[in-house]
């Protein structure tokens, strides 16, 4: 009876596994990705009520012990859902973060737990696994709380370093991995005391010298180390489910990270190191030195638009900054229905986060078929009237096509290939990397200065009122 059980159980895991994989699978795609979440939170709440259903069938809790777990999933699914119902786009990274550190240091504490309630069997209760769920786990809380605490403007988001950060890096981790193996070998409370502090301690020194603007990508690394984290805890109390769920979380995190650092052509280390760009645009730079910048006005942008017959939106940072989605998107319903051919161009970096442009206009819902990606778009700008360029800068840099520049090497979106280019943005301020844009000065370039919601209202009545 009970091996029937348990095999019930496991099968449940692989199906709630497969659920996982295919969920990821569909979320490649904008118009699967719904789809993709919904297959596997059903996964989830199978792996969930299977596990329940095992706790019950060989009573592994008290009855203080229900109490708590009810409480705690009823109070944390609250809270959870109204994070998730309530989050503003533009701080869906901190709320991502937030979800690392409350991921990590629930994996670290099964394997404290774990390690606590030993009691005299505590050499069988440490393994390696044990160490690297506390130690993987204690470093992503404490760096998960930096970073959401960073982007969310409560900690500077300027990179915080001093003389020596590294040697003390060095030493932390050296603490952590060393006191470790010593309580492997000679299992004791106050070791596994040390080895969390240590990490903890990492946690924050690893994340405190790195520029809020580059947090993304470390909020990337830090999700797959949550997953790591939750594989080790799936290891410690042997759960299948978790030990799945843990290492496709870790690895697709990985891919993700890396995937985002070579987009940006720099290396994770040299982001963790602290690279280029302290995500500031403040730092305007009004007008180029030396560099002629023609303007335009709303009308004349306006008839350019109006007239063209293809038209690519090239978005960017400023767009989701300046929350205008909604403009744009009734910008190229109002030259849709003259017979503009109109295209948004997504370059995998634009923004801050992955998908951010994506996400962005599919809240204006503009249809995912006329979202192109980089490859597919690029042969399309010589055949372009109007490429109009809203608050993206560092994408359509020609600077990045030759060496010695702190974007050289990065892909984008070959904008100046357009018949005409009209850009809007506030003034000649710098983007994410710091540097001043050549397609700004490009003889074929028009600045219509303006923010993006405002600027892209006044193209719009432009339209109307010039040519009905
Ligand atoms: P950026 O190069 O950062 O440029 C954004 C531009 O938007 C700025 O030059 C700014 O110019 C303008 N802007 C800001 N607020 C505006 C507003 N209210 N209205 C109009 N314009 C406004 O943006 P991008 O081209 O999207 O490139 C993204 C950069 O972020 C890349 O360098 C990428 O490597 C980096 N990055 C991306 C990610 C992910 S995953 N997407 C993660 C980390 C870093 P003004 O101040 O003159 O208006």
């Amino acid at each position: 009876m009970t091996g029937t059980f348990n095999t019930i159980i496991q099968l449940i895991y692989l199906a709630a596994a497969s659920c996982f994989v295919l969920g990821l699978h569909l979320m490649n795609t904008p118009a699967t990705a719904r789809r993709g979440n919904q297959v596997s939170t059903a996964g989830m709440v199978a792996a969930i009520a299977a596990t329940f259903a095992l706790v019950i069938h060989d009573n592994l809790i008290s009855v203080t012990g229900w109490i708590v777990l009810l409480a705690g999933g009823l109070i944390g699914a609250g809270i959870g859902l109204y994070m998730a119902r309530s989050v503003k786009m533009t701080a869906m990274p901190q709320l991502v973060s937030v979800f690392n550190a409350v991921g990590g240091g629930a994996a670290a504490l099964v394997a404290v737990s774990d390690y606590m309630s030993a009691g005299s069997h505590i050499a069988a209760a440490t393994s390696i696994t044990t160490l690297l769920d506390v130690i993987i786990g204690s470093v992503t809380f404490s760096g998960s709380v930096i970073a959401a605490g960073k982007l969310q403007g409560l900690i500077t988001s300027a990179p915080v370093s001093f003389p020596g950060a590294r040697v003390v890096n060095v030493l932390l981790a050296a603490v952590a991995v060393g006191v470790g193996i010593y309580i492997i070998v000679s299992p004791s409370m106050i070791g596994l005391i040390v080895v969390i502090i240590a990490a903890l301690v990492f946690g924050i020194s690893m994340v405190m010298p790195i520029g809020g603007a580059d947090m993304p990508v470390v909020i990337s690394l830090l999700n797959a180390f949550t997953g790591t984290a939750v594989a080790m805890a799936g290891f410690v109390i042997n759960n299948t489910g978790l030990i799945i769920a843990g290492a496709l979380v870790g690895a697709s995190g990985g891919i993700l990270t890396k995937l985002m650092a070579d987009a940006m052509n720099r290396s994770i280390g040299n982001i963790m190191l602290g690279g280029f760009g302290s995500g500031d645009t403040a730092a305007a730079v009004v007008g180029a030195e030396g560099a002629s910048v023609q303007s335009i006005a709303a009308d004349d942008a306006a008839i350019q638009l109006a007239y063209a017959s293809k038209v690519i939106i090239v978005p960017g940072y400023g767009l989701a900054a300046a929350q205008a989605q909604h403009e744009v998107a009734a910008l190229a319903d109002l030259l849709e229905s003259r017979g503009v051919d109109v295209s948004y161009a997504i370059h995998p970096v634009a923004g801050r986060m992955p998908g951010h442009m994506n996400v962005l206009l599919a809240e204006a819902n503009v249809p995912y078929p006329l979202l192109k990606e980089m490859d597919e778009v690029n042969p399309e700008f010589a055949r372009t009237d109007v490429a109009l360029v809203i608050g993206a800068n560092d994408v359509t840099n020609p600077a990045a096509r030759r060496p010695g520049t702190a974007i050289s090497g990065m892909p984008i979106l070959d904008v100046d290939a357009a018949k005409s280019v009209i850009v809007i943005k506030r003034s000649m301020g710098h983007g994410y990397a710091g540097i001043d844009n050549e397609l700004y000065t490009n003889p074929k370039t028009s600045m219509f200065f303006a923010d993006a919601k405002k600027g892209l209202a006044q193209l719009a009545a432009s339209v109307k009122t010039l040519v009905g």
